[in-house]
């Protein structure tokens, strides 16, 4: 660890605090920023103020090394940072397209759409493209991924990191691999990933599916606001993870397919309202026939269209015969009439 990021470099934070941090999974100062004064005093039994103060401290010092941006800020140095961002190649011609390049770091991307859609090969897909070179569209850094529906393959990144080129077992050696057993492990996962982020060079976060397990835990009305409250801690430790370190967070979140809504309705997933505020850039895919559709769904800056991709042996690819379909916004697809449904919550 970089020795000026320790815990005892603060003043106030003795062996005793650091000891019942690192229990807790804060092993460094970038980690106090990321949980904030309200969780660091209940970890510690610390008053609040004192939480905030020493929160703060870690703030300035960080500023002070040009880690994380100030709170006050000109344009122009907003704009210096976002250079900063980092752009992952899908290694396809069309999902860059719709991505303005890539997946991009410092942010959240949501990808929903129903089962079988490409979510989970996606997400494969871009744990072999974040290993690639800067040159080569990727940002030579590792993966964490976060599987907690069980559905992570090795076999997968092999085909695709052969596909790609690319030696597998290096490939292998660089995703970290976190399943998650219940929606609270999910987030202790998230809780405690500082470190691994560092040591490895984590320049990638997969959530597949981030909403899934909170989903299967809360179920009926009477708890979903206790779900939607632990599904929002979950998703902000994720963007504030994106934010300080600078790696790309990726979460996928399965909606329902209904025949009788028409594509270019609003579509909104099952996480629900938190997910969907959250995330920088929303991405829903869609089946028709062996062929995928990829839409933006209100992003920031880039334009609403949509391409057509495939999936196949070597991941996510572009279509064989080199469609690349691009829409004007609210226009209805002529390629499938299948959708879902507009359902927020269940
Ligand atoms: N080796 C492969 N070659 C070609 N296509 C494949 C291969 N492996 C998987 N697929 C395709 O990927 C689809 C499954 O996609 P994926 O698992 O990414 O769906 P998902 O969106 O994650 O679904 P869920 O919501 O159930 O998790 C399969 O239906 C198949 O079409
Ligand atoms: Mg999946």
């Amino acid at each position: 660890m970089v020795e000026d990021l320790r815990l005892d470099s603060l003043e106030g934070v003795g062996p005793v605090t650091t000891k019942k941090l690192e229990d807790a999974g804060v092993h460094n100062i970038m980690d106090l920023i990321v949980r904030g004064p309200v969780e660091i005093a209940e970890l510690t039994g610390m008053d609040r103020e004192t939480a905030e103060k020493i929160v703060n401290k870690s703030r300035l010092q960080l500023v002070e090394q040009g880690l994380i941006a100030q709170e006050f800020v000109t344009a122009t140095e907003i704009y210096k940072r976002r250079q900063e961002i980092g752009r992952i190649s899908t290694g396809t011609e069309c999902l860059d397209l719709l991505l303005d390049g890539g997946l991009e770091t410092q942010a959240l991307t949501e990808v929903y759409g129903e089962f079988g859609c490409g979510k989970t090969q996606f997400c494969h897909t871009m744990c072999v493209m974040v290993q690639k070179t800067k040159e080569e569209g990727g940002l030579d850094g590792g993966v964490l991924y976060i599987d907690s529906e069980g559905t992570f393959r090795p076999e997968r990144v092999v085909s695709i990191a052969k596909a790609q080129g690319m030696n597998p077992e290096q490939v292998l050696e660089k995703i970290i691999v976190a399943r998650a057993y219940n929606s609270s492990h999910q987030i202790l996962i998230l809780e405690e990933a500082g470190a691994v982020i560092k040591e490895n060079n984590i320049k990638l976060i997969i959530s597949d599916s981030a909403v899934g397990l909170f989903r299967a835990e809360y179920l009926g009305r009477g708890t979903l606001a206790g779900r939607q409250q632990k599904l929002n801690h979950f998703v902000h430790l994720l963007v504030r993870i994106a934010e300080t370190y600078n790696c790309a967070a990726l979460a996928t979140n399965q909606v329902m397919a209904s025949p009788d809504v028409f594509f270019g309705d609003p579509t909104r997933p099952i996480g629900g309202n938190v997910v969907a505020h959250t995330s920088t850039y929303r991405i829903y895919f869609k089946k028709s026939g062996k062929k995928r559709i990829a839409r933006m769904v209100d992003s920031p800056h880039h334009p609403e269209h949509e391409v057509i991709f495939a999936l196949s042996e070597a991941g996510v690819v572009d279509p064989e015969d080199g469609t690349k379909k691009k829409k004007a916004p609210g226009k209805k697809s002529d390629v499938s009439t299948e959708d879902i449904d507009s359902e927020n919550i269940e």
